[in-house]
């Protein structure tokens, strides 16, 4: 009897083990899911006690496509040394080789006859789009929309990796704050805050939720670190950069890409206060290897290795392999660098083989992530591919992208929107029924001349309903439109003019465009005159005294300095270049088929002179005149201070009122948080979206501290007289900034909150931080 009494009792003790069995199990099998990382690191292992070192360092090599890979082998000297070196398993990396047909047939040369069969990674430009044009990255930044920044970004990598591509060298996000920079086309802009989440976004559009996926491609933040700093905005130029300014501006959205999981980094061809960056042992290896435990690779930018000695801080093209590999450069994209010295360098001691290993190592391991190793060929499927580029989904994704792109600047007497049946419509202007334009810089395998033009966009808009006409007006040549033409621009044939006049008197309405052609930015184009080039003032000049009914749309990479188009024209539409299906997304936008919601990433400075302008300017000793007429405070005796439109600004079709700015409390503990809030009014007579804006101004701190930071942002949606509350929530993090002793900290005192529309914003509440 007793021992069936101790046999019940041992039924709830059985049922207690199963259960904490299964829960042991659950966690092996939890743990299973996570060692995937750990099946790889042995992989990974396993595969470098294999390899020999010239194996090793070939893994650190990578070439650019300089043959025609499906015909037959190369003669020339350095296309024949890459050909030998890829079927010996010597090279790591090919760039621009794209399309199944060409990819395979690398793959196949690097796999088939080589030692260990590694395969290559390819990696290619895809910056906004690989056939379907997205609009360039500083436009679709001004959408202040971390979904449609991802969504575009989850298209080109669709696209990419059905061409057989597998890695993109993107995103750029470098801040700047100088148009004249050509590569500002590429950033998210001037700020910090908006860099970090067009940043995240673009990593997670490329690499999706899994980057053994077939549709997803490895990711590459650039160009660690301070290139768009670069002096005089003149491309490749030398970066002096503080302390202050590397950590809390040029810093943040790298750090954002590397805790989103960016596969690659890429370091650039700036010097940085004495040391070019691809030397910088600090950046690379302290901060990012170290400080935020990256564990993938960094590929030097093409021939940046090289340029270490050009830059005069190596004595030779040795010494300048030694300096890269020692500072962290894993990869050498086209420097020779690397493939010349390394072994040496090893064998004297002058590089560790550990180091070494450990950029051989961060290589195989994007490689296997990738999933590589299980199929070297998953990318190589011409049928996906034949499917995916420009696909009709494709092209509708990146028509909502580009409306979303567009920043309505001016809007008078609300000539906009403007009605489908307005009449004699005329479409002028250099780029009116430019296809190519639009496609922008960095426009990866775009078809030439592909774009919807505004041309073909209002005609479609308004079909029948009105009368579209169009003249080009004067000549706007630019050039052969390739990458490595003259800039040439037409200063003075103003054939075309009397026409585009005459078009324009008898016509209601002109849609003047006016900007830039494509190739006046991008890499290597920078410019002293951030104005309008050739004959444009004249053509706008002209249609102004013609007709004042004119509706100015900007097709531009950078900001422009026009403030007499400003001034006169009753309406202006930012309309940066849009891609693809630019023609229709501005006309959806100026037909109010769509509401503008689109705020300016960037300043638009009044002038030239004004460069470099931003709005988190530091607060300087005299910011202010003592009395009127007191010359001696921080100010140009020329030109106003302020920008002509800053940063954060984007009119709507309506209007909105800001009221009751409230903090739930006026002190903040280390642990604490507060609630910022604020009302917002749809004012007008029709439903618009605001992008309302959080800053916080740090009143004094252990650094001097800027007037004001972006530190939030949200769009609301309005019905016309609907009004929300909007709240933010503010934490010490928010404050926390690099100080003087070198460490991320919240510092006690005094801040200021704006909410506003934009960062002129001037309504304020203040709250001590204890
Ligand atoms: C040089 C550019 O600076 C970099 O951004 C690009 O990825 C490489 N060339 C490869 O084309």
């Amino acid at each position: 009897m007793r021992y069936w009494k101790f046999l019940i009792l041992l039924i709830p003790i059985a049922a207690l083990w199963g259960w904490k069995m299964n829960q042991q199990n659950e966690k092996q099998v939890q743990k299973g899911a996570m060692t995937k990382n750990e099946q790889i690191e042995n992989k990974v292992e396993e595969l470098l006690q294999k390899m020999t070192l010239e194996e090793k360092i070939g893994q650190m090599v990578q070439y650019s496509g300089t043959w025609d890979l499906t015909g037959p082998a190369p003669s020339g000297d350095v296309s024949k040394l890459k050909y030998d070196q890829l079927q010996k398993g010597l090279v790591g990396s090919m760039l621009n080789v794209t399309s199944v047909e060409d990819t395979r047939r690398a793959q196949e040369l690097a796999i088939e006859s080589s030692r260990l069969g590694i395969p290559l990674i390819i990696g290619y430009d895809v910056i906004h789009g690989y056939q379907t044009m997205f609009p360039i990255p500083l436009a679709e930044s001004a959408s202040w929309d971390a979904d449609a920044m991802e969504t575009s970004a989850r298209v080109a990598a669709t696209e990419a990796a059905a061409a057989g591509v597998h890695w993109t060298f993107a995103p750029m996000v470098d801040i700047t704050r100088d148009a004249r920079w050509g590569r500002v086309m590429e950033t998210a802009g001037e700020d910090p805050y908006l860099g970090q989440i067009a940043a995240v976004a673009r990593v997670k559009g490329f690499q999706g939720e899994e980057l053994s996926e077939v549709n997803t491609i490895a990711a590459c933040a650039k160009h660690f670190a301070s290139y768009g700093f670069a002096e005089g905005g003149r491309d490749y130029n030398t970066v002096e950069i503080s302390d202050y300014t590397l950590h809390n501006v040029v810093l943040p959205p790298f750090k954002a890409a590397a805790d989103a999981g960016v596969a690659t980094f890429m370091n650039g061809f700036e010097d940085m206060n004495g040391i070019p960056v691809t030397a910088n042992a600090h950046l690379q290896r302290d901060i990012l290897k170290g400080d935020w435990g990256f564990d993938g690779f960094v590929v030097s930018d093409w021939g940046s290795i090289k340029e270490i000695a050009y830059h005069g801080a190596a004595k030779d093209l040795e010494h300048a392999a030694e300096l890269a590999a020692n500072a962290g450069s894993d990869m050498d994209m086209e420097g020779y660098a690397y493939v010349k010295h390394l072994a040496d360098l090893v064998e004297a001691g002058k590089v560790d083989m550990d180091k070494v290993d450990d950029a051989a190592r961060r290589i195989l391991r994007v490689k296997y992530h990738l999933g590589l190793f299980d199929d070297p060929y998953k990318y190589c499927d011409e049928e996906r591919e034949k499917k995916m580029l420009g696909a009709a989904e494709h092209l509708e994704a990146a028509r909502d992208v580009a409306r979303k792109s567009i920043v309505l600047l001016k809007n008078e007497n609300e000539v906009l929107p403007l009605a489908k049946d307005a009449g004699k419509i005329a479409v002028i202007g250099p780029f009116a029924n430019d296809k190519d334009t639009p496609l922008g810089s960095w426009r990866a395998k775009a078809i030439t001349g592909s774009a919807v033009s505004l041309l073909e966009g209002v005609e479609a808009a308004v079909g029948s309903q009105s009368q579209v006409s169009h003249a080009a007006g004067p000549k706007h040549s630019i050039g052969e439109r390739n990458f490595v033409r003259e800039l040439t621009i037409n200063e003075d044939d103003l054939t075309g003019i009397d026409e585009a006049v005459a078009l324009a008197k008898s016509s209601d309405v002109v849609i003047l465009t006016l900007g830039e052609d494509c190739w006046q930015s991008g890499e290597g184009r920078s410019q002293t005159d951030i104005g309008l080039q050739g004959v444009q003032d004249e053509l706008f000049e002209a249609i102004m005294a013609a007709n004042k009914n004119v509706i100015v749309v900007l097709m531009n990479g950078r900001p422009l300095a026009i403030p007499h188009v400003y001034d006169q024209a009753p309406a202006v539409v930012e309309a940066w270049h849009l891609g693809s299906q630019a023609g229709h997304a501005i006309a959806d936008v100026i037909f109010g088929d769509y509401e503008p919601i689109g705020r300016l990433p960037i300043s638009v400075p009044r002038h030239l002179g004004q460069v470099p302008l931003y709005y988190s300017q530091k607060m300087t000793g005299r910011s202010a005149p003592e009395s009127p007429g007191f010359v001696f405070w921080s100010h140009y005796i020329d030109e106003e201070n302020g920008p002509q439109y800053p940063f954060g600004y984007g009119l709507t079709y309506t209007t909105f009122r800001y009221s009751d700015l409230l903090l739930n409390n006026n002190a903040l503990s280390a642990e604490g948080k507060l609630t910022a809030s604020v009302k917002v009014k749809n004012t007008g007579k029709r439903a618009g979206s605001e992008v309302v804006q959080l800053y916080i101004q740090d009143m004094w701190g252990s650094y001097t501290r800027p007037w004001k930071e972006l530190k939030g942002f949200e769009r609301v949606e309005l019905a016309p007289g609907e009004e929300k509350t909007v709240e933010f929530e503010i934490t010490t993090k928010d404050l926390e900034f690099y100080t003087a002793r070198g460490q991320w900290e919240a510092e006690p005192g005094e801040f200021k909150v704006y909410i506003g529309s934009d960062a002129t914003v001037q309504e304020s509440a203040t709250f001590t931080l204890r």
